[in-house]
């Protein structure tokens, strides 16, 4: 039946980039008597077969909300496992990333990590650049009020070397070019396990119309159907951007 669901969201257009919060592991252990971290590493394998169901229907761009700049303020062994963690699933996976032709790319205050896990994630980062399947976007040490900060900075900072002549040209899809996320298209699906529904300072500039999806399971629980289930639910929706139904219907009888 879960086939069919796969054939169906395909033929139905997909979204071009979906983005999930994957959030509750800790609480995923909890339940279950064990630390934190085995929901972390049990976590770890949703990732592996949420990619894999995301290259399985070609979709473009895969973000995970991996580590947010808030993140930081969890226990200092919490800290260091999930940082080990990163690391090591980084190794042991870019063979099968490469087969699967998977393109990384991190967004997020990188600075901010141990150099040991950077240096493994720029040798990912470079080692798939030429990939053209999926492109998975992690969002390490990421916060969104981080990220627009660092926009008007580096704005501030072109205007005054005079490379920014006129104020008046900073539009919307310029000021795009100073975020972290340049030249990826905005999410138009937000995924969030766990029951939780709020951003947590994720991608907020980027969501201003993404249709959002709360699933009410933890992170190591979710399944490749329950991402597919998500793409069905949205294709179902009708998305207006500000105008009237009869206009968005009226606009898609064109096209
Ligand atoms: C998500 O699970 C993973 C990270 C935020 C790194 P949590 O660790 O937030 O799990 P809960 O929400 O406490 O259950
Ligand atoms: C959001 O989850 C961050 C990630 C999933 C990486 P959190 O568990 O940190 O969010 P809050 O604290 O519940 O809002
Ligand atoms: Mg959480």
């Amino acid at each position: 039946m879960m086939n069919d669901i796969k054939q169906e969201i395909i033929a139905a257009g997909l979204p071009e980039h979906v983005a999930i919060i994957m959030d509750g592991n800790g609480r995923w252990a909890r339940q279950r008597g064990l630390e934190r971290i085995y929901g972390h590493k049990q976590g770890v394998d949703t990732v592996k077969k949420v990619v894999e169901a995301a290259r399985d229907i070609g979709l473009k761009y895969l973000t995970l909300y991996t580590f947010s700049i808030e993140n930081w303020n969890r226990p200092r062994t919490e800290v260091d496992a999930l940082m080990g963690l990163m690391a090591e699933a980084i190794v042991r996976e870019t063979p099968e990333l490469m087969r699967q032709g998977v393109r990384i790319k991190v967004i997020g205050h990188t600075t901010d990590l141990p150099a040991g896990v950077w240096q493994k994630i720029s040798k990912l980062i470079e080692e798939t650049a030429a990939n053209t399947g999926v492109t998975l976007i992690l969002a390490l040490s990421y916060g969104a009020r981080w990220e627009i900060l660092r926009a008007a900075r580096l704005v501030a900072e072109e205007y005054k070397a005079g490379k920014l002549e006129n104020l008046e040209h900073l539009d919307e899809l310029c000021f795009n070019r100073y975020l972290t996320t340049a030249g990826i298209p905005d999410p138009d699906l937000l995924v969030r396990t766990s029951g939780e529904c709020r951003l947590s300072n994720f991608l907020l500039w980027q969501c201003a119309y993404t249709e959002f999806y709360f699933i009410d399971k933890f992170w190591p629980d979710f399944e490749k159907d329950d991402l597919y289930l998500a793409i069905r639910n949205f294709q179902n929706r009708e998305r207006r951007f500000g105008m009237t139904g009869e206009q968005v219907r009226t606009e898609q009888n064109f096209l």
